[in-house]
């Protein structure tokens, strides 16, 4: 960890963000009927690794995400991070959705101030570590702005300075980019692996971009929808920083691709339960 801190010891400090998914399966209800989203799923990310997980619509990628943040405790199977079962929100997490889900009526300096709500910080204590972490996502100087005073990749850099103010042991990542313009996208990928050579916190991310995925990730995980399982991990053996252009990174995203090609009909169980539903 590059940045030094005075006043207190990072939060992080001296554990190591192992995430360890055992057998986990989630049943949703729709209109009080059952749905089956995920089924045996079973993980082991080691600390600092960055793993992606792609798939199509609707395989329960958000929902695990959910049950990994804690937002969600019913569920079969176990989530544990370094050796402890996580049973709700904490600050050793952090996570960035697609909408930054920053508050539009605060700056960003006090949308970013918010996740230290929960820390016995002072003001200028509080002040610096924003500071930090808006400088950490190249966001110095607009910490009066408002969010809808900033572009769509400034609001994403903002909610992702957010999640790492606490230096989670583990930043969740649900299709960050996925509302960003391709330029603008590249940009944060490229942020975010400079980010990630810094943080060294373990990362989870899901994304519908295959090239996304192989350029940031150590091993990209394919799940498979109805129910939502995992159906291949593929690891990712090229060095930083990656060439898109590279004949063994094409090949390796074809692959991926054709993969995800044989994913059934969208959700094809869920879509059965659903419509046997309706003719109740
Ligand atoms: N709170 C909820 N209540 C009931 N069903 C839900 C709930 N959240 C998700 N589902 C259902 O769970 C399934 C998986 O949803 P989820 O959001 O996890 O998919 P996803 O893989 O993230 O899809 P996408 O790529 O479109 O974001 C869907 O069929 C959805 O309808
Ligand atoms: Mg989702």
């Amino acid at each position: 960890m590059s940045r030094t801190r005075p006043e207190f010891e990072p939060i992080t400090a001296g554990r190591s963000g192992a995430l360890a998914i055992r057998a986990v399966g989630k049943t949703h209800h729709i209109d009080g009927q059952p749905l089956e989203v995920l089924r045996d799923v079973s993980l082991d990310i080691g600390p600092g690794e960055f793993v992606s997980i792609v798939g199509a619509s609707g395989c329960g990628k958000s929902t695990l995400l959910r049950l990994i943040v804690g937002l969600d405790n019913d569920y079969q199977g176990e989530i544990r991070l370094d050796d402890r079962r996580i049973l709700s929100t904490s600050l050793d997490r952090g996570i960035v959705f697609q909408d930054h889900r920053l508050f539009p009526w605060m700056t960003v300096e006090e949308n970013v101030a918010v996740a230290l709500d929960r820390r016995p910080l002072g003001r200028e204590a509080k002040k610096k570590l924003v500071a930090e972490s808006l400088a950490l996502v190249n966001l110095s100087g607009f910490e009066g702005a408002y969010p809808h005073q900033l572009s769509g990749g400034m609001a994403q850099r903002a909610a992702i300075a957010r999640a790492l103010i606490n230096e989670p042991k583990v930043l969740l990542l649900d299709e960050p980019f996925g509302a960003l313009d391709a330029l603008t996208r590249l940009k944060l990928q490229t942020e975010l692996q400079a980010l990630r050579r810094r943080n060294q916190g373990t990362m989870l991310m899901v994304t519908h971009d295959v090239e996304e995925a192989l350029y940031l990730a150590d091993r990209v995980v394919i799940m498979q929808g109805g129910p939502g399982r995992i159906a291949r991990i593929v690891p990712v053996p090229f060095p930083h920083p990656r060439d898109r252009g590279s004949a063994a990174f094409a090949r390796l995203k074809d692959e991926i691709l054709a993969e995800l090609m044989r994913e059934p009909e969208l959700g094809s169980a869920q879509v059965t339960i659903l419509s046997q539903d309706r003719r109740r």
